[in-house]
């Protein structure tokens, strides 16, 4: 048997982050077979794709685990004493990354032959000081959940992520953590690269969150495990709660209480032994998000996507895409590994604008890309506001949104936080424009998820990054009728 190195039989080249940490090996039938490891590089291999209007989309897709969920059951895992097992993890970049950084501080973390994951834990304040730079590549999540969990254990690290990510405010998680007594010398305005001097006498600490950010409720709450006593972080907004339920899953005393003001209180109980689990990694709503609004768009379509996790924290674009006109069905509901996980049906709509609220935004936050895409196909208005924290994702996405739109023919407005889309109905976006990603994997795929639907084909300048969340989703976009192709026609 011979192995086909980062390679695509179908023509399409496998997309490569701008640090990947590992080459993925492909046996002869395209099937993932394990890792190659490589040193990081900061070189990018932009691989341009062009979407042309389809036939109706059809069949059945299941989409890969949750990315949220996919790095905290490698940091749990990490952090508990003896054999964790993880089935389902996300293998994409991001989650790899986060792997390898894991790796470098002294976890012991395989891929087993049936394809799930084996963590064997240092426990609790347990990390050695990694002997090399830890790369987190293009997420934040990584990157600052990872920031917390090292905080309050006296070693030092060094951190950095490829070009995207050390242009991301991390600020948000070195005032928390510098209140339990790590020390940080960052670049200029907070950024990667910086290096982390862990708390030697950790104090648990009481924060209130300044944005409605989860990264910014985990970092704080993983910190707290290494202090001794009660951390408490303090949200106005409730935002995705996996990291609370997966401590409790692993055995930590975490609880929550409304209190006065309307706010919510979360705390942990410091320096728990933790457990090692059996997780389940259940299919992730943002990945989910790209073939459900191509099957809203394209007409005639009938679609079912198994095994999506529907946490009301993470479902908000279900919920605003029903209201909007959208014909989607929940089946089978169930709890996996203490997730709501449904299959969603859904069909071709008619879509009709509306304004959303920006309580609403917490709960779809990576989600607006895509929801604007279907805005432009809506009959009417779109109005989407509380918008602010979307100026600092992977890329400016308020911008790209809104040239990406303007080049396919699209009329928006965008302010500090909020967009409108004026939207014309079904196959009315002219289309025939190139896009500009911005090293962002969800702006490469809603503009894909246009041009399917759209007058004319668009092109995406480039798909690398769509490997860090979604590593399969050309093949299985294509599965079920998307064309896409290396070139223009
Ligand atoms: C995530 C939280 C969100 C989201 C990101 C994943 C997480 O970021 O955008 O993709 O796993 O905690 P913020 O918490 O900064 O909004």
């Amino acid at each position: 048997m011979s192995w086909i190195v980062g390679g695509d039989l179908r023509g399409v080249p496998l997309p490569r982050s701008a640090a990947p940490v590992k080459e993925k090996l492909y046996d002869q039938n395209q099937r993932l077979h394990g890792y190659r490891h490589l040193s990081v590089t900061t070189d990018t291999v932009p691989s341009p794709l062009t979407a042309t209007a389809s036939g109706p989309l059809s069949g059945t897709v299941r989409v890969p685990g949750d990315k949220s969920i996919s790095h905290r059951a490698l940091i749990l895992g990490a952090l508990a004493v003896g054999k964790t097992r993880v089935d389902g993890l996300l293998e994409g970049d991001d989650v790899l990354a986060t792997a390898a950084v894991l790796r470098a501080l002294g976890a012991d973390i395989a891929r087993d032959k049936d394809g799930s994951w084996t963590i064997f834990g240092v426990g609790v304040g347990g990390f050695t000081e990694p002997a090399q730079v830890l790369d987190h590549g293009n997420s934040g999540t990584g990157a600052r959940l990872m920031l917390g969990a090292v905080a309050t254990t006296p070693i030092s690290a060094t951190f950095t992520g490829d070009a995207s990510l050390c242009r991301r405010p991390m600020r948000r998680v070195i005032e928390p953590l510098e209140m339990f007594g790590a020390e940080f010398h960052a670049r200029d305005g907070g950024r990667l690269p910086l290096t982390l001097k862990g708390a030697r006498m950790a104090m648990p600490i009481s924060y209130r969150l300044p944005v409605a950010s989860a990264q910014v409720k985990s970092a704080v709450l993983l910190a707290g495990l290494n202090a001794p006593g009660r951390t408490t972080v303090v949200e106005a907004q409730a935002t995705r709660d996996h990291t609370e339920r997966m401590l409790k899953h692993f055995g930590a005393t975490v609880s929550s209480e409304k209190i006065e003001g309307g706010l919510t209180a979360i705390h942990v109980e410091g320096q728990p032994e933790l457990a090692p689990q059996h997780v389940r990694v259940p299919g992730d709503p943002s990945s989910a998000a790209f073939p459900l609004v191509a099957a809203l768009l394209v007409s005639g379509s009938n679609l079912r996507l198994e095994g999506v996790m529907l946490n009301p924290t993470r479902s908000g674009l279900i919920t605003v895409l029903q209201r909007m006109g959208g014909n989607i069905a929940i089946e089978n509901l169930r709890e996996e590994s203490g997730e709501t996980v449904g299959d969603v049906v859904v069909r071709a709509s008619v879509l009709k604008g509306m304004e959303i609220e920006p309580e609403i935004a917490p709960s779809m936050i990576d989600e607006y890309p895509i929801l604007a895409v279907a805005a432009a196909f809506a009959e009417g208005r779109t109005i989407m506001r509380g918008l602010a924290e979307l100026r600092v994702k992977e890329s400016d996405r308020l911008a790209a949104i809104a040239d990406g739109l303007k080049r396919c023919g699209a009329k928006v407005e965008i302010g500090e936080d909020w967009l409108t889309v004026e939207g014309h109905g079904a196959n009315s976006l002219a289309g025939g424009a190139t896009v500009a990603t911005h090293m962002d994997h969800r702006i490469a795929m809603a503009f894909l998820i246009a041009g399917l639907a759209s007058k004319a084909p668009i092109k995406v300048d480039d798909t690398s990054f769509v490997a860090t969340s979604f590593p399969t989703f050309v093949p299985a976009m294509r599965q079920i009728g998307a064309l896409f192709q290396l070139k223009n026609r």
